[in-house]
């Protein structure tokens, strides 16, 4: 076994904690306004973070996932709006068109996306379609020579900064899953409405939003895979996201962590440093230890995915930890910083508010404990 990382993937790591060092003046404003990274985003793209996974024969990185994912947690320790932005675009929107499109999808829409000129997006929520996520109700009417698009998707990541949109939608309803399609449809094709701006609790300068598709006519060439194969696409899309949304739980953990750490050294009560009283020492402890146990979880998918190995179990097993225990040590960050740790300043609310989502997309904790306890039962 080698823990050791190549010397590409700790150049890339330190590329992103440099870029994410620069998101820190601006990051507690843009939280409070929930306003979007627009100029930080372009930097993600000079950087080539934008095309990370993506063949050089399309403009992109053609790195690692372990790369692409100590890139994410880098980030997400600073930024995690940036870091959804990055994931959504890179782990579900390149990926997916990479993975299922043909030639020419790929040729059209890749080299494009790796310069960040168009951001990719995944449709698959909707009002009544969350983690049920088999009970699609947006319909893909086959008319011959095109889909007729009718329906409504939720909490989109990138829906108004995005315009490459993977929509999984249902074609033949008799036929359940087997029914459904994917397809790329372009933001600016008639009949695509964007809902307002979702207020969220966190991760508020991603930009979240319903979309609308009402008669919104897309050609077959669009669909992105086999007729009826658009579920596989999805679940096999969000088994990769998962593990990215996974490493940016445990950057989310590992900011909140280092400025507990901090504070801990410089804060006094009861005249000595809080760092040396047991119960905060005790507290540091439990919050490495469920650190490291998270990043080896994710680094251990990553380093399956990138050798062809099924990853599905392991990052479902790194998204329900790494989340769950974001949560517990970001709330333990903010306890350890008292009535500082309630106000925006120490950014240890807002990181414990960011900690929350990544219980919840991308597949709640408890769909990831389903997808964990079939496999295992099955075994
Ligand atoms: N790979 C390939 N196929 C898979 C699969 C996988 N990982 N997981 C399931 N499938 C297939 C199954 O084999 C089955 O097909 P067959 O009938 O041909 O065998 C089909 O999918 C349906 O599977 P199930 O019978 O297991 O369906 P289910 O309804 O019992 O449960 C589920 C499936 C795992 C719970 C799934 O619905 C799920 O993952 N739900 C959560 C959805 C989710 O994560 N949503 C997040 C939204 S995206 C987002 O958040 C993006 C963003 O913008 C941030």
């Amino acid at each position: 076994m080698n823990f050791d990382f190549t010397e590409e993937q700790i150049m890339i790591k330190q590329a992103a904690r440099d870029f994410a060092k620069k998101l820190e003046a601006d990051v507690i404003e843009r939280d409070y306004k929930a306003e979007y990274p627009t100029q930080h985003i372009k930097e993600l793209s000079n950087l080539g973070f934008l095309g990370m996974l993506v063949n050089p024969k399309y403009g992109g990185g053609g790195m690692d996932t372990i790369s692409y994912i100590l890139a994410v947690e880098e980030i997400a320790k600073i930024d995690a709006s940036v870091a959804v932005i990055m994931s959504v675009h890179n782990s579900l929107g390149c990926w997916g068109i990479e993975a299922y499109g043909t030639e020419a999808q790929k040729e059209k829409y890749l080299p494009q996306m790796v310069t960040g000129e168009k951001i990719g997006a995944f449709l698959l929520s909707e009002p009544e379609a969350g983690s049920d996520a088999t009970s699609q109700k947006t319909l893909a009417e086959d008319k011959g020579d095109y889909y007729l698009v009718n329906g409504t998707k939720n909490w989109i990541t990138n829906a108004s900064s995005g315009s490459v949109f993977l929509v999984i939608a249902q074609t033949y309803p008799e036929l359940q899953h087997h029914g459904i399609n994917a397809l790329i449809v372009d933001k600016d094709m008639p009949g695509v409405t964007i809902g307002p701006h979702e207020d969220k609790m966190g991760m508020r300068s991603s930009d979240t939003h319903s979309v609308m598709f009402n008669d919104v006519i897309v050609p077959k060439e669009n669909r992105l895979g086999g007729d009826g194969f658009g579920f596989k696409i999805a679940m096999k899309g969000l088994e990769g996201g998962r593990i990215s949304i996974a490493s940016q739980a445990v950057g989310i953990a590992q900011g909140a962590y280092e400025r507990a750490l901090q504070y801990s050294k410089e804060r006094k009560a009861f005249g000595k440093l809080l760092a040396e009283h047991q119960s905060v020492a005790f507290k540091l402890a439990e919050m490495y230890v469920k650190i490291e146990n998270a990043r080896n979880l994710v680094l251990k998918a990553a380093w399956l995915k990138d050798n062809h190995k099924p990853y599905g179990l392991a990052g479902a097993m790194a998204k329900q930890y790494a989340a769950d225990s974001a949560m517990e040590i970001t709330t333990e960050a903010v306890q350890i910083h008292g009535g500082y740790g309630y106000v925006k300043e120490y950014h240890v609310e807002r990181l414990m508010r960011e900690a929350k989502l990544t219980q919840i997309y991308e597949g709640t904790s408890e769909i990831q404990k389903i997808v964990i306890s079939r496999q295992i039962l099955r075994a």
